[in-house]
């Protein structure tokens, strides 16, 4: 009889330590403590995420054991996240998942972060290729075409900030905390999009910019705010809502552009961003329109989380893809 194929994931990339556990290509547990620790600073302090990362790993891991009903001795590979991220972060996880490896006798396998997120898409939905996926996160915004999970090319990206970073700061200059593209959307939901004009800025057709539109933000912001020191909090929903379709139409229009040139069989879209309910409904809206299918990650699957990168690592360890005890992390892609 074939012994179940039982991977624990673990992922500790930027401020959030998570664990999951698969079984036999199945989610059975993912478990997800967030750091809170970053939200007065508005964004995530390297240093406190690590130590954070140093104190949730073994309940999160533990945690994710327990839920999925099985005993350590069962686990049949570890997948964690090799890199991209931030340094500190990324060491907890590995050296974490080393020991374990080696403790437990198991294979280790290095998993890249951004195909971890388009593995995400494999969770819920069988897909068709080639696929190109819209992969929107809070470091990274890339037009992906994917032939199938292993083989992917770059086809689009942004040439400065992630659509995510433009979510979170423009939340920053607003003083509404972190991270800023779910408070943002909150907001948003409630507003006139149509209110404000936000531009977008002149490259293309499958790369992205994001600084202009934020900057655009700050000075119509300042300038604003020197007329009548209230705007932002009596304007605050319209403003979120204009400069969200702002975001949404630049990732549209690229999408777009792409979809048309390349042809693909189906879309999605991946990364923390995808849970942003208008690009979800902008994506739909795309695919009635070429009547391709589209995969759009489960809300627990859209930010990051252990279940994709053990999902990622079940490919790897079908291609028997292992890392050795002397991989490093790599912080960039
Ligand atoms: O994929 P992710 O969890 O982490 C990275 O790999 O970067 O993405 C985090 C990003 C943050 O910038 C956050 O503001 C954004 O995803 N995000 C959203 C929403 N939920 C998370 N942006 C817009 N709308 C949302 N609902
Ligand atoms: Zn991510």
């Amino acid at each position: 009889m074939q012994s179940d194929s039982i991977i624990l994931g673990i992922e500790s990339s930027c401020d959030d330590t998570s664990a999951a556990v698969l079984i036999n290509g199945k989610v059975c547990s993912n478990i997800t403590a967030n750091q809170d620790v970053h939200r007065k600073f508005g964004g995530v302090v390297p240093e406190l995420a690590s130590r954070a990362h140093q104190s949730n790993i073994i309940p999160v891991i533990d945690q994710a054991i327990k839920t999925a009903g099985i005993e350590n001795q069962q686990i049949s590979a570890i997948a964690v996240t090799q890199g991209p991220g931030l340094m500190g972060s990324l060491i907890v996880g590995l050296n974490t998942a080393k020991s374990l490896s080696l403790g437990w006798n198991i294979p280790l396998i290095g998993v890249n972060h951004l195909q971890a997120h388009v593995a995400a898409l494999f969770i819920d939905h069988k897909v068709e290729f080639p696929m190109l996926c819209l992969l929107v996160s809070g470091g990274h915004t890339q037009l992906i075409w994917a032939e199938s999970f292993t083989h992917t090319e770059i086809i689009g990206e942004t040439i400065d900030d992630a659509v995510g970073e433009a979510f979170d700061k423009a939340s920053k200059l607003m003083g509404l905390g972190y991270p800023g593209g779910p408070i943002i959307s909150k907001l948003a939901s409630t507003g006139n999009a149509k209110r404000f004009q936000f531009n977008d800025s002149q490259v293309g057709p499958y790369d992205f910019s994001f600084s202009g539109v934020k900057t655009s933000l700050l000075y119509f912001l300042r300038d604003e705010k020197a007329k009548n020191s209230e705007f932002i909090e009596q304007n605050l929903n319209d403003i979120c809502a204009s400069y969200e379709i702002s975001l949404i139409q630049m990732l549209t229009k690229r999408f777009n552009n792409a979809i048309k040139d390349k042809k693909p069989k189906s879309i999605s879209i991946a990364g923390g961003v995808s849970a942003n309910s208008a690009l979800r409904s902008a994506v739909m809206e795309l695919s009635a329109k070429y009547n391709l299918p589209a995969y759009i990650p489960d809300f627990q699957y859209c930010t990051d989380n252990a279940a994709m990168i053990a999902k990622a690592g079940q490919f790897l360890l079908e291609a028997e893809k292992f890392i050795s005890y002397d991989a490093l992390p790599y912080s960039r892609s």
